[in-house]
């Protein structure tokens, strides 16, 4: 497939609706599945992320910023996911993921401007993409090249995410900052009943 929808940022793209319905329901069987392993993630300075998460290949140490190793594997469909929608957007990269970080979210749940960092220095300074997919409530996407301030917020570009979105940041988009300010809350969404309402996000990510 050859990508000619919106690069949002260089090295940043958006493939709306992409997700079929019955590849949204593999996600959310396996949300079902592994629901009692997510956790509410803590920081050094003793306050909390206002989502639950639970992380596979690699799990994320919130108290560290840094991966430890899991026995929880990344399923093989979910890579040929990736690679049915993600193989050729980025023709330079081998593409190759590790970690699965994986975002539940619900009612006022969100999360603050960041970039992803933990990564190995070599998989950043080499623009290797990190693909993310949206299942259930839609949400504001935030994201910007540059850190904002709590009151430069409204400066920040935004999208709105919906269920079976995907978007990408590589290349010089690698360590764009981002965020989630919002859900929105729909009944419409046929998964709303199974997700409490609320938003899976899938992120996958090379070490
Ligand atoms: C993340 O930045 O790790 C997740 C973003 C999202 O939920 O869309
Ligand atoms: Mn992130």
């Amino acid at each position: 497939m050859t990508y000619s929808g919106p690069e949002l940022l260089g090295g940043m793209f958006y493939l709306p609706n992409q997700l079929t319905l019955l590849e949204q329901k593999h996600f959310v069987k396996f949300y079902l599945e592994n629901k009692n392993s997510f956790i509410q993630p803590v920081f050094r300075s003793g306050s909390k992320i206002h989502l639950k998460m639970f992380c596979l290949g690699k799990h994320w140490n919130s108290l560290t910023n840094k991966y430890e190793n899991s026995s929880n594997q990344i399923p093989n469909w979910m890579i040929e996911i990736i690679n049915k929608y993600c193989k050729n957007l980025y023709p330079t990269q081998n593409l190759d993921f590790d970690i699965c970080v994986i975002n539940h979210y619900v009612g006022s749940d969100r999360l603050g401007l960041h970039r992803d960092s933990a990564e190995s220095k070599e998989t950043i300074a080499s623009g290797h993409p990190v693909i993310s997919f949206s299942i259930g409530a839609s949400a504001n996407f935030l994201f910007n090249e540059k850190y904002l301030q709590w009151n430069e917020l409204k400066n920040a570009k935004q999208i709105l995410l919906n269920s079976g979105d995907i978007i990408t940041f590589g290349e010089k988009a690698r360590l764009c900052y981002h965020g989630v300010n919002k859900l929105k809350i729909s009944n419409k969404n046929p998964f709303s009943s199974f997700l409490n309402n609320g938003r899976l996000n899938f992120t996958f990510r090379k070490y």
